[in-house]
């Protein structure tokens, strides 16, 4: 691998997003620096480091979501499966439904558990009437871990579920417009243990379906949901590798005065 700083996470192959030399700016500040990374369609991709360092920032670029932030501007290249999606022709709210988000504090809608799914189906015309939009409803949901608890009681408020059923709804919305990416931005953290493991078994059985991108704080999690990591430290991307190698023999002092605690 080139060790040549902003080819940090450049791999041959078929990535599923590939960024090159991607910068993004608030105003005046630059936030992410040079980043090249390629991301896998089979594998989930843990992006972690210190608070401040541009994990949301750079993570928000990757669907576009930092067009909605007054002031962000990004710089660089962002292909998703080739295709750049800073290109002028694209659908950004097309981009949005095959790049999909989860967010570190859940967010359903203030509307029933039914229509929170149903949702981006509606938007996105996905089903021809009310019986195919149901089996997308209950096909999502079931993805999701959700549909046993909440079958009998779809038509209530989807802000009346527990934290963790909150987090798994808005996964399942995610899923609902079949996505091709998921990206996660510390979505445990406002979670128990027990409802944390819940995600983290869903992460598992999403894998190889979806590209999934999760940033986390916890390293253990990291380490269990993870294939690839990714190291960020000031806005630039420090290593990028197998998570088993970045956990056990990181090549970067960085990485390891990160991963072992002595700071963060
Ligand atoms: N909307 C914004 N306007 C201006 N600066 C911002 C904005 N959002 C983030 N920043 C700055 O960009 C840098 C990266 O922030 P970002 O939120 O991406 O970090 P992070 O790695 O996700 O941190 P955390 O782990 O605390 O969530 C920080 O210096 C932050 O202050
Ligand atoms: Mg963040």
């Amino acid at each position: 691998m080139n060790k040549k700083d902003g080819n940090v996470g450049v791999t041959p192959g078929i990535a599923k997003i590939s960024t090159r030399n991607v910068n993004v700016y608030y105003g005046d500040k630059q936030a992410i620096n040079d980043v090249s990374i390629d991301v896998d369609r089979e594998n989930v991709t843990a992006f972690i480091g210190p608070s401040g360092c541009g994990k949301s920032t750079f993570l928000r670029s990757l669907n576009r979501m930092n067009d909605t932030v007054a002031g962000a501007r990004v710089e660089g290249q962002i292909l998703l499966d080739g295709e750049d999606i800073y290109a002028s022709g694209m659908d950004v709210v097309q981009l949005r439904a095959r790049v999909g988000m989860v967010f570190q504090k859940p967010n359903p809608f203030p509307k029933s558990i039914y229509d929170n799914v149903a949702y981006g189906p509606r938007i996105h015309g996905l089903a021809s009437g009310k019986a195919e939009l149901d089996q997308i409803v209950e096909s999502s949901l079931t993805r999701a871990g959700l549909w046993t608890e909440v079958k009998d009681r779809l038509s209530e408020s989807g802000t009346a579920l527990s934290g963790g059923q909150q987090q798994r709804l808005c996964i399942a919305r995610a899923i609902a417009v079949d996505p091709e990416v998921i990206l996660m931005d510390e979505p445990c953290s406002a979670l128990d243990p027990i409802a944390t493991a819940r995600i983290e078994e869903l992460i598992h059985d999403l894998r190889g379906k979806y590209a999934i991108i999760i940033v986390t704080h916890n390293m253990q999690q990291a380490a269990r949901v993870s294939q690839r990591t990714a190291f960020f430290h000031l806005g630039h991307l420090i290593e990028f590798g197998e998570t088993s190698d970045i956990f056990t023999n990181p090549r970067e002092d960085r990485t390891k005065d990160y991963i072992t605690g002595r700071y963060g």
